[in-house]
């Protein structure tokens, strides 16, 4: 059997302990932490350095075997998540920060390293890796460069895209590659880095990654500020940056996120508050008493109720601790719930958050919002007990989708399309897009291999057309 076939050849290149078909092992690959159905892989395969990585990928490709690269496996929308006969490729134990470059203000590292650490040993250099996706606990490198992963801090600082210098990647046959440039500057060729990254492991596996840093902000402050209405967040993004002030996050949460958020983190929340912002500026320490005094202005001219300043690290630290476990306590508030990451315009978001709140009415689901508002790029919760209420909440994430392309939006900002998303992606990009897409999927991947299913399964056709 093919198969048994590949396992072999796996086993004879990379060692026995590399292939776990263990039911308990292969238990815990079978998912990631969306809500896609899980898939129970044939085995797990452990790989421990690039030689591995390009041998077992040989394997699966001469016996067309399915495999999924996995890192941390935090991802939301099933991109981890194997095929039915597939392997999962777990790169955790590839999790060596193998130098950090301080005077070229850059940082290797490989794909199984928590980003924590990662935060960690950078900044005990006086030195700063912004992305922050809220999993950065548990989130490893690997996956934050498959999705391309955001975070709050991308406001000021941008996406993973923006970090990254240079790869070494692996190709579905096993070919080893250097993509982009590990020097500041480089434009030789085409940006294949920039293509790998945000490819949902659909394109390469990535072994190793030269990433760019940057001095460590000497002071940070965090504002939070509480607001009467979600009607009032356009106004106060568009007060702030007429201000000249980009906050490095503007985080918002909508009247139920609050009400989560609330007793967590110990807050005196105005009564009339139905909306809240956390918003911080970082900088050098005599930059920062002007930055918070704008960004107040800003806010009280956009008709906020209160701004208060944390005074504490302790303060800060609760308060991000209960953001950061938002999308968690969100899905404790129903039986079911389904989040999407949609991104418009920052000047519309108030148009989106209306939007929101009349799909809710039209199909009678409970909707519940937050997210990195000064992106655009709002979490939109979709709650629901009853498994009846299932084609209800399809209709409401239809016209999520199509709302979010009306207002010239895109359908994720940090996820990324995986399983879940993939039937709307033709509500957004042209058939004629898709197709080039697919088209490079097969120079990297000619056997279709490597993580497939994600991004474009045959299902994505049925809205060709629809909007
Ligand atoms: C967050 C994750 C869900 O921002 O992206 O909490
Ligand atoms: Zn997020």
């Amino acid at each position: 059997m093919s198969l048994d076939a590949a396992l072999l050849a796996i086993d004879r290149r990379c060692g026995s302990s590399a292939v776990i078909t263990d039911l308990d092992v292969r238990e815990t690959h079978a998912h990631d932490e969306s809500e896609t159905t899980p898939v129970v892989p044939e085995a797990v395969i452990r790989a421990t350095r690039t030689e591995h990585v390009s041998a077992i990928l040989a394997a699966c490709h001469e016996h067309r075997i399915p495999i999924t690269p996995r890192s941390g496996g935090t991802g939301r929308v099933g991109g981890a998540v194997p095929v039915p006969g597939g392997l999962v490729l777990s790169l955790e134990g590839m999790d060596r920060i193998v130098a950090i470059e301080p005077d070229d203000l850059r940082v290797i590292v490989e794909p199984g390293v928590v980003l924590r650490d990662l935060h960690a040993a950078v900044e005990a250099e006086g030195l700063f890796y912004a992305p922050d996706p809220n999993s950065l606990e548990s989130c490893r490198l690997g996956g934050n460069l498959a999705c391309n992963a955001g975070g709050p801090r991308a406001f000021k600082y941008g996406v993973t895209r923006n970090w990254v210098l240079g790869l070494e990647a692996v190709t579905a046959d096993g070919t080893v590659l250097e993509v982009g440039k590990p020097t500041a500057k480089g434009v030789t060729g085409y940006d294949l880095a920039g293509l790998v990254v945000g490819s949902e492991g659909t394109l390469a596996v990535v072994t190793r990654a030269t990433l760019r840093l940057v001095p460590k902000p000497e002071e940070v402050a965090t504002l939070l500020v509480f607001l009467p209405s979600q009607a009032a967040l356009g106004d106060a993004i568009t007060a702030c940056l007429r201000r000249r002030v980009i906050p490095r996050c503007l985080e918002f949460l909508d009247a139920l996120a609050l009400d989560i958020l609330r007793p967590k983190a110990g807050l005196a929340v105005p009564s009339e508050a139905r909306a809240m912002l956390l918003i911080e500026v970082d900088g050098e320490a005599d930059e920062i008493p002007r930055q918070v005094e704008r960004v107040g202005e800003a806010m009280l001219s956009a008709g906020a109720l209160d701004v208060l300043l944390a005074r504490t690290e302790h303060e800060r630290a609760s308060l991000w601790a209960a953001r950061r476990d938002m999308s968690y306590a969100m899905r404790r508030q129903a039986r079911h719930k389904l989040s999407e990451d949609v991104v418009v315009p920052r000047t519309r978001i108030g148009a989106l958050l209306d939007r929101c709140s009349a799909l809710s009415e039209e199909h009678g689901v409970r909707v519940a919002t937050y997210g990195h508002a000064g992106d655009g790029n709002l979490h939109v919760n979709l709650l629901w007990d009853d498994p009846d209420d299932r084609p209800k909440v399809e209709a409401a994430i239809v016209g999520l989708m199509r709302a979010t392309v009306e207002l010239g939006g895109t359908l994720s900002g940090e996820h990324g399309i995986g399983v879940l998303k993939a039937p709307y992606l033709p509500l957004e990009q042209s058939p004629a897009l898709i197709d080039l897409q697919e088209r490079i999927k097969g120079v990297f991947d000619p056997r279709g291999i490597l993580n497939p299913g994600k991004i474009f399964p045959a299902g994505a056709k049925r809205f060709h057309g629809a909007c």
